[in-house]
């Protein structure tokens, strides 16, 4: 019996939440490059996205850049952006087959206008999907997404089209970036750390944290059925 059996299809999570880490020191432990590892960990997430399918789970969100990975060295950044770029175009075609519908959370507008293109068109064309929405979370932080909605409240508040009173939890989540999603159920964070690094903080109050000791590129479907 495989370990994909033993899931209770009645329990199963909504909205899965991955920390991708630790694709550089995989590549440092192989004698190779960090930027070795990132292309080993686009390997991770088609693997991760086609289990998650294969089992039905319909939200999967992937911290794939933070807002404190631009002081990253500037090589490693470029490199980064040219692998999703790269990625994005590829995947266009899996993700039409597979009913995967692309979503985009962060401070998308740091992004490289080539990026903001690129990612504009492909949530554009799989709009209609309905079998998995992939959100990436890119330039995200999750402190920065809970001032950005306390601004936009406080606009409101000051124009006077709503009072004190109506905030509440249900208004705040409405101006998060992640609205349109569930809460996540399930959050899996590899390479051993044992941090929420910024990720979704409002979001993740009553989520299941599951800590990996597998690097990301190494990271597979039956690691995420045992998660
Ligand atoms: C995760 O791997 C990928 C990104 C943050 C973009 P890291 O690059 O953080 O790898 P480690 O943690 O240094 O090994
Ligand atoms: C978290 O990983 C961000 C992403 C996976 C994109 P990091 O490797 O950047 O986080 P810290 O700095 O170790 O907390
Ligand atoms: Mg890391």
């Amino acid at each position: 019996m495989s370990i994909k059996d033993n899931i209770d299809p009645t329990r199963l999570p909504q909205h899965i939440a991955v920390i991708m880490d630790g694709n550089g020191r995989w590549a440092k432990g192989l004698g190779k490059l960090r930027v070795f590892g990132h292309k080993n960990g686009v390997s991770a997430v088609r693997e991760v996205l086609e289990g998650a399918i294969e089992i039905g789970i319909p939200y999967l969100t992937l911290y794939a850049f933070s807002s404190e990975n631009w002081n990253r060295p500037k090589l490693e950044v470029r490199a980064l952006m040219e692998l999703l770029i790269s990625s994005l175009t590829k995947e266009l075609k899996t993700f039409q087959k597979n009913g995967v519908r692309l979503n985009a959370i962060g401070n998308l507008s740091d992004l490289p206008q080539n990026i903001q293109k690129t990612l504009t068109e492909t949530i554009e064309a799989t709009r209609n999907n309905s079998k998995c929405t992939l959100t990436l979370a890119l330039s995200y932080g999750s402190r920065v997404e809970i001032i950005d909605a306390t601004k936009k409240i406080a606009a409101q508040l000051a124009q006077g089209t709503i009072t004190a009173e109506d905030i509440t939890e249900s208004l705040f989540s409405q101006h998060l970036y992640t609205a349109d999603l569930p809460d996540p159920d399930l959050m899996i964070r590899t390479s051993g750390e044992q941090r929420i690094s910024n990720y979704l903080l409002w979001q993740m109050a009553y989520t299941e944290l599951w800590f990996s000791p597998k690097m990301w590129p190494e990271f597979n479907r039956n690691d995420l059925y045992e998660a």
